[in-house]
């Protein structure tokens, strides 16, 4: 009897294991071409970010992962509704996902009070 169960178990699993790939392989809307997200990690400091430019392909995924090295900071891609906060440092990172669907240059900017320098906060993202 318990030898049947495990039986039973195995062939569920193996099922599922010969499903799964085919799954896979039918959901992805540009699976040939992109294989995951891009990881961009960038740095905020009074009064920048590292780096400061980032140029992607239209239609990629990126995933920003945020850390400041000093006070909390924001990240705003205007034009877009991707504004998220960076918390000082040591308190870990924010991850934001962004679909760079629109072609062009966006000014990405700092959008929380950092100090004297906040205005000029600015990193810019090219999508082409
Ligand atoms: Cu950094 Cu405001």
């Amino acid at each position: 009897m318990v030898v049947l169960i495990m039986l039973t178990n195995f062939l569920i699993v193996l099922a599922l294991g010969i499903a799964g790939p085919q799954d896979l392989r039918t959901s992805g809307p540009q699976d040939s071409k992109s294989p995951g997200p891009r990881v961009v990690r960038i740095t905020a400091e009074r009064f920048a970010y590292t780096p400061s430019e980032i140029v992607v392909e239209k239609g990629t995924v990126i995933e920003f992962h945020l850390t400041s090295d000093d006070t909390d900071h924001g990240f705003r891609i205007v034009g877009t509704t991707v504004n998220a906060e960076i918390p000082k440092r040591r308190r870990g990172e924010t991850v934001v996902t962004y679909t760079a669907d629109i072609e062009g240059e966006f000014v990405i900017e700092c959008s929380r009070p950092c100090g004297a320098g906040h205005t000029a906060m600015r990193a810019r993202l090219v999508v082409k």
